[in-house]
């Protein structure tokens, strides 16, 4: 159709030269030249006017058609920033606003055509106006992408944007506008806001919380302190006349014995028995506060060495060395405490060990370090002696708990509760687990450094 129209207007053109040069011959009749050379000429000049003629048309088809596609681009990009979620605007260098997306008109209800020519502080209070001004500023002069949090007074209240802006450049290389791409943020905001309102929130219960466990537990520690220092000075004071007790029955028993009946000096031996039971009680009452009061020195102990002696002490002060008890320490058992109170510890439990498996014809008792599910290592004192029933385990590290009868064996109940309070004061835990004849065993962890936890806070 376009080439169709080109061809007529070209001919109308030339109709319109061979024309205008009959009307020139006409016009000068000395200058006749010969009929073909008229011909000639006519046709040359005709065909160069042709020429001009469509040159010139084909130009202003080009420029036609370079628009047309420029309208047709700006048009689809038009489209695309209409369609974003987001506000989009063009300002120039000046701040006059060039062009606004769908979003902004939606937002501060204003159509485009209106707003080119304007500027911020035509349209938002003049801090915020100021503040939007000097981001579009600090691009300009960056001549890079920019990115700020702006603050804009819409309807229902301030909102939070999260804001692009880049300097927009031209053929020649200068920025002449800015462009901002502006989002939503307000809701985020808010939430994040909860959040850290919540966290602070969640710190100070925490804070309260954990001051009054340090509360609690100083009151602890001070009213332990107060009955440890009761039992100390009942246990001191109860000495002296047990003493005097035990002392005069016997004397009588010496002295007196044969002026009494048999069923006299019964009575009296079971008093004096009495007395070395009690004296026994009140040593390991003594030892109990001393193990829980006492300051605790940290060093690195060897646990196989100390169980050796121990059990080698046992072999001897129960003067029976041919005992048929396998013994078994492994080595490297080492560990990091108080020296005085992990012999105490392992004292209890292989000496525990030792009665326990006394009337074993057969017996074993094995020191070592074993690892754990979660990956540490406990020590043990396994025996395969007379055991406990399980149910009643967690009474054992309780004072006076015993789960045997002291004629069957004897005893106070009172070395496994010093040795929960030892592992305790030193950060550790310890366990039993044992089954009614057929042995015990009772782990024990140590944290391998002293711990940072406050001395005592265990307990
Ligand atoms: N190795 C063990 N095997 C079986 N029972 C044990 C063992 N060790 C301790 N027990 C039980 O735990 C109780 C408390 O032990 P302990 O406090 O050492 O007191 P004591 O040795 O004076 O009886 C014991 O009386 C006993 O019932
Ligand atoms: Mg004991």
């Amino acid at each position: 159709m376009a080439v169709s129209v080109l061809v007529v207007v070209c001919l109308l053109d030339l109709g319109l030269a061979i024309r205008a040069h009959g009307d020139m011959a006409r016009r000068t009749p000395l200058l006749s030249l010969p009929p073909f050379v008229e011909v000639l000429v006519l046709v040359a000049t005709s065909l160069w006017a042709l020429a001009a003629a469509m040159r010139s048309r084909l130009a202003l088809i080009r420029a036609e058609t370079a628009r047309l596609a420029a309208d047709e681009e700006a048009k689809r990009l038009l489209q695309v920033i209409d369609n974003s979620p987001a506000v989009i605007y063009m300002r120039d260098r000046e701040g006059r606003y060039l062009l606004v997306n769908r979003r902004y008109e939606e937002l501060f209800g204003i159509r485009r055509e209106e707003i080119v020519g304007r500027t911020d502080f035509d349209m938002f209070p003049p801090e915020a106006a100021a503040d939007f001004r000097a981001n579009d500023l600090k691009a300009l002069a960056s001549g890079a992408a920019v990115q700020a949090e702006e603050s804009v007074p819409q309807v229902d209240g301030a909102h939070t944007y999260i804001t692009l802006k880049y300097p927009l450049t031209d053929i020649a290389g200068r920025h002449y506008a800015i462009c901002g791409i502006s989002t939503d943020i307000t809701d985020l905001k808010r939430a994040e806001e909860e959040a850290n309102r919540l966290n602070s929130g969640l710190e100070s219960l925490n804070a309260g919380l954990e001051s009054r466990v340090r509360e609690r537990t100083a009151e602890l520690e001070a009213s332990t302190r107060e009955l440890d220092a009761f039992a100390y000075s009942v246990s001191h004071d109860l000495r002296a006349p047990l003493r005097a007790v035990a002392g005069f029955s016997e004397l009588i028993l010496e002295d007196y014995g044969s002026a009494l009946d048999a069923t006299g000096r019964d009575y009296l031996s079971r008093v004096v028995a009495a007395t070395t039971r009690m004296s026994r009680l009140i040593d390991d009452l003594l030892t109990l506060s001393r193990a829980t009061r006492a300051e605790l020195s940290w060093r690195p102990v060897d646990l196989s060495a100390m169980a050796q002696r121990i059990l080698a002490d046992l072999r001897s002060a129960e003067g029976d060395p041919e005992r048929p008890v396998e013994l078994i320490v492994e080595d490297g058992l080492h560990a990091t405490g108080d020296p005085a109170l992990l012999e105490l510890v392992l004292q209890n439990l292989i000496s525990n060990a030792w009665k326990f498996t006394a009337k074993q014809d057969k017996a074993l008792i094995h020191v070592g370090v074993e690892r754990l599910a979660d990956g540490g290592c406990a020590f043990f004192v396994r025996d395969t002696g007379a055991g406990f029933d399980m149910r009643y385990a967690d009474k054992l590290f309780v004072p006076f708990q015993r789960l045997h009868s002291v004629d069957d064996f004897a005893g106070t109940g009172i070395g496994l509760a010093i040795v929960g309070r030892i592992i305790n004061r030193h950060g550790g835990r310890i366990w039993a687990e044992g089954h009614p004849e057929r042995g015990a065993v009772f782990r024990f962890v140590l944290p391998e450094h002293r711990p940072a936890l406050r001395e005592g806070g265990a307990r």
